[in-house]
């Protein structure tokens, strides 16, 4: 599948959907929401994707934000219109059954925060920055800032950085809770690639519920130890399951399809 603003390259069963607009530092504009849209249609449908990586081109970005080029013109009807479908996206990457993890290989401002916030967990290279940069152009996120980063660092950090509109660099990113890893920039897709190797063995279904009962604990509308029973028993309803526990008491490697 090619795009106009992806690279999208599949190998071992890793999706790597790669942001390129280097040029504008990756900014999301109208056509980068679509195609993540057909990326993830693609993420859903092929079931030789596994796990899926979200990065950005070049050395300097991962995502520098919202296009701010397409803001003049909107008025209050199309940007509540962009930011509801700016969600709906992001949505759709939180709340994809495949893992999907952010390597942040430089600045994550606004949208690229939100993005990367959407995604499981993130890895970020030594020269990643983080911020919602907002409140400089006299508005707030809109694709979710507001309640993801509250969710991963906590209402009190999480404001100053909002009202602020500060940057954190990735050590500072890591000791929030934000990031999972920093490596160097070399080194970022390699991390990421190795962990999401050996995810990739791992019980799909199994990894499909824990993605599910976890994002239930910030959905006011449910239960989340409900979801988790419920995924408990589902669980004992799939092949993988009697293949893990049977290769366990046989003290050999389980070997995980998917059903
Ligand atoms: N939207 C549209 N274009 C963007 C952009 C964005 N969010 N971020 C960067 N760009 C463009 C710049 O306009 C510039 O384009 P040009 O060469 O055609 O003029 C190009 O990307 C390079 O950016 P530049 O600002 O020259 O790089 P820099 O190294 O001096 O600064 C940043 C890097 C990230 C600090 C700076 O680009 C920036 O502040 N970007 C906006 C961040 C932001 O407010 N994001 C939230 C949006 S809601």
């Amino acid at each position: 599948m090619s795009f106009e603003t992806l690279l999208a390259h599949l190998e071992n069963g890793i999706y790597t959907i790669t942001i390129n607009r280097p040029d504008k530092l990756n900014a999301l504009n109208k056509k980068v929401f679509e195609e993540l849209n057909l990326a993830m249609d693609e993420v859903e449908r092929n079931a030789d994707i596994k796990s899926v990586l979200i990065t950005g081109s070049g050395s300097k970005a991962f995502v520098a934000g919202a296009d701010i080029s397409e803001f003049s013109t909107l008025n209050k009807e199309q940007a509540m219109e962009l930011s509801s479908s700016g969600q709906a996206t992001f949505f759709r990457y939180e709340n994809c059954k495949k893992p999907v993890v952010a390597a942040v290989n430089g600045f994550a401002l606004g949208g690229g925060c939100e993005l990367a916030m959407s995604c499981h967990f993130r890895l970020a290279s030594d020269n990643a920055k983080f911020g919602q940069p907002e409140v400089n152009l006299g508005l707030i996120p809109g694709y979710g800032g507001t309640q993801r980063l509250v969710q991963l660092i906590g209402k009190g950090k999480a404001l100053e950085l909002l009202m602020t509109a500060g940057m954190i660099d990735a050590q500072e990113a890591k000791s929030l809770g934000l990031v999972n890893y920093v490596t160097s920039q070399d080194e970022l897709l390699n991390k990421a690639k190795e962990l999401l190797h050996s995810i990739n063995t791992k019980a799909p279904l199994a990894i499909a519920g824990c993605i599910k009962a976890a994002n239930a604990v910030f959905d006011e509308n449910t239960d989340g130890y409900a979801v988790e029973v419920a995924e408990f028993g589902n669980s004992f309803d799939t092949a993988d399951r009697v293949e893990g526990t049977t290769a366990f008491m046989e003290k050999r490697k389980a070997v995980f399809n998917g059903n």
